[in-house]
């Protein structure tokens, strides 16, 4: 046998075992099948119900009925689709899945049936494995049954397919996609194909023609911390998506109530601007109109949904202070400030770095705020803690029909970039409001004011009236906030109210900015477990931070005892990567001591943080790469006259997984 000969053996051989798909087939099964050319829009039930009882054919049908009765059908939303536990443990005789009796009494088909009715689409879900993932054992799952639940899904009008991965006996990934790929391949159905691998094998690299969409990440929860993390790792594999084949940072939590509805916002204007699928998370039977009126904001789906099918790009990113930009089919750009910090931020972008061509002016759209102006360059937004402004920007020869864009900001002084405005009692500190236009035309008559709570005074350092504001200034007013020495501590709220004429408009506008003061309590005193004092500020990499116990999982105290090769500690912080922790310390304090180190029962060769110690704007430790089979180490940190402590925790560059990051036996001596 010449080698070429050998060689063709072989492969046949290889084809005939399973584990290699031949040319022909491959041909064949190509995915052209002109499905998913933008982000799949609908509904799964997953976020909300999990495998709790009230997933079954009630809901799905209630789901139906508002994608048609509230507008979300007119609005783009198609798929229907149900998840793990719809099925019994057990196939039949025949070695078909079975639908769970109580859940679906009149089996799948009928759900499905109900779902055509409406004229909406069906999905369904299994695993690439031998069960599903639902920790009560799952069902059945596709491996080797690739063909026989193809078929099935077929009979019953599946449109969808969500393709999991656990349980796959470790099987290689693309085998088991591309089977089932080409199973449904094989029904003749058409059936957009899911990959939910959660990223493991870099779908992004070889499911372009395997799947409509693939997962990027691990599972969503309903926090803010899942849900940015995962925007961000999503948000580097931009390049990898397009129309049929696209990057999935898994399904809406907006609704379910974990977040707030500023938050929901952002949630929703990153996965619109990243093109991700839109699949409404939450019971729709149980949510707010303020949830339906985010998931229905059609100028915020229509960037989702442009048929360009470009996924938004990072063209910035300070300190959590990102810049998101989609080119669109018209030639607009879609642009997203997002904030992801815990401070409020100002931020802007202009035209030219978002790739426009020049022109002497450009249209303004805020999707979020509905209205349009116009702008000589610049796209600014002030944005509150974890607030976004998501725009539609375009070069336009009309510009001057529009009013000029204006943005107004207030801001107290503070110790270091991101830190909380705090005002001793007693003590005065400087605010700074501003207005500034970003647009061609003058506004007039600018008056600015400012409110603080009752017993505070705030008075005009700099001037408050401007008679003509041209375009592309802005005009600032510092004030002075004193605080009444009796103050009781708190958060307290501080308002900017804005005044102004404006070209286009009748009647003067008026613009609001809350922001706020934080007045401490009393300093520490004495040599104390920090984990006894009360924290101004906290964020963590996983969970929340837990005081006398490590970080555990996603719950509050679900921790147990610090422990650090061996040593238990009865005191201490469990933090996680990354983390912050802030108190306040009034310039009483002298130092800071721990025993850091990566929880014992957390050790995987992932673990990897360093910790630092930060007196106000000063860093004054850094203890380096702390390993998860490193020695506990002894911590010694300078904080003499420090307003704010703050405890750091960052991952150590190779991922956040398994920085379960331990302060035993943490002092402070004040
Ligand atoms: C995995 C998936 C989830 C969900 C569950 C169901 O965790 O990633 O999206 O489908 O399984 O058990």
């Amino acid at each position: 046998m010449d080698h070429r000969r050998w060689r063709t053996a072989a492969v046949a051989v290889l084809i005939a075992a399973g584990t290699l798909i031949s040319p022909a087939q491959a041909q064949t099964a190509r995915k052209d099948d002109g499905l998913a050319l933008t982000p799949p829009m609908g509904f799964n039930n997953w976020n909300t119900t999990h495998c709790r009882n009230d997933f079954n054919e009630e809901m799905v049908k209630g789901i139906a009925d508002i994608f048609v009765n509230k507008g979300l059908k007119d609005a783009g939303y198609e798929y229907v689709n149900i998840d793990d536990c719809w099925a019994l443990p057990q196939r039949d005789a025949q070695g078909d899945l079975v639908p769970h009796p109580v859940r679906f009494p009149n089996g799948i088909k009928a759900v499905a049936d109900y779902v055509h009715g409406k004229g909406l689409k069906f999905g369904i879900y299994t695993s690439a494995g031998t069960k599903t993932c639902n920790k009560d054992g799952g069902f059945p799952g596709g491996l080797n049954h690739e063909e026989q639940d193809a078929k099935l899904f077929a009979s019953w009008g599946v449109d969808y397919l969500k393709y999991d991965n656990c349980n796959n006996q470790g099987v290689d990934a693309k085998l088991r996609y591309t089977k089932m790929r080409d199973a449904l391949h094989a029904t003749g159905r058409k059936i957009v194909f899911s990959l939910c691998e959660w990223g493991q094998n870099k779908p992004w690299e070889w499911a372009k023609d395997v799947g409509h969409l693939w997962r990027t990440t691990g599972d969503i929860s309903d926090n803010w911390n899942s849900m940015v993390s995962i925007a961000k790792r999503n948000m580097e594999l931009a390049d990898f998506a397009g129309p049929g084949h696209w990057n999935d940072p898994d399904m809406l939590e907006v609704g379910n109530g974990g977040m707030t509805d500023l938050e929901y916002r952002s949630h929703f204007s990153l996965w619109s601007i990243m093109a991700a699928p839109l699949l409404i998370g939450a019971d729709l039977r149980k949510v707010t109109p303020e949830t339906f009126e985010i998931l229905e904001n059609r100028e915020v789906i229509a960037v989702n949904q442009d048929k360009l099918g470009v996924q938004g790009k990072v063209i910035r990113n300070q300190g959590g202070n990102h810049v998101l930009v989609k080119p669109l089919s018209n030639g607009d750009k879609a642009v997203l400030l997002f904030n992801e910090n815990d401070s409020a931020a100002n931020m802007s972008v202009t035209a030219t770095e978002l790739g426009l061509t020049k022109a002497g002016g450009y249209q303004v759209r805020d999707l979020w705020a509905k209205t349009t102006t116009h702008t000589a360059g610049s796209i600014s937004a002030a944005l509150p803690p974890h607030g976004s402004a998501m725009f539609r920007v375009s070069a336009a020869q009309n510009w001057y029909l529009y009013p000029p864009a204006i943005t107004t900001a207030a801001d107290g002084q503070v110790l270091y970039p991101g830190a909380l405005p705090i005002v001793q009692p007693g003590r005065s500190v400087t605010y700074t409001t501003s207005v500034s236009n970003t647009g061609r035309l003058p506004i007039a008559l600018v008056q600015a004011t400012l409110q603080v709570p009752q017993g505070w005074t705030a008075k005009a350092t700099s001037s408050s009236f401007k008679a003509i504001l041209p375009g592309e200034k802005t005009f600032k007013t510092t004030w002075q906030v004193t605080v009444p020495q009796d103050a009781a501590s708190g958060r307290f709220p501080v308002k900017a109210s804005f005044t102004f004429h404006s070209p286009h408009e009748n009647n003067p506008v008026t613009r609001q900015y809350s922001t706020e003061a934080l007045v401490p309590g009393a300093a520490p005193k004495g040599d104390l477990f920090v984990s006894d004092l009360k924290w101004l500020r906290s964020a963590n990499g996983h969970g929340p931070v837990e005081v006398d116990t490590t970080n555990g999982e996603a719950k509050q105290g679900d921790g147990g005892p610090i422990t650090i090769r061996g040593k238990v500690f009865t005191k201490g912080l469990g933090t996680h990567a990354p983390a912050h922790v802030e108190y306040y310390t009034g310039g009483s304090c002298s130092k800071v001591t721990a025993t850091i180190g990566i929880q014992d029962n957390k050790v995987n060769p992932l673990s990897l943080v360093s910790y630092e110690v930060w007196a106000d704007d000063r860093k004054v430790y850094d203890s380096g790469p702390v390993s998860g089979t490193d020695a506990a180490k002894s911590l010694e940190a300078n904080v003499s006259g420090a307003t704010v402590t703050r405890l750091v925790v960052l991952d150590g560059g190779n991922g956040k997984s398994y920085d379960h990051a331990n302060w035993g036996d943490l002092k402070i001596t004040c």
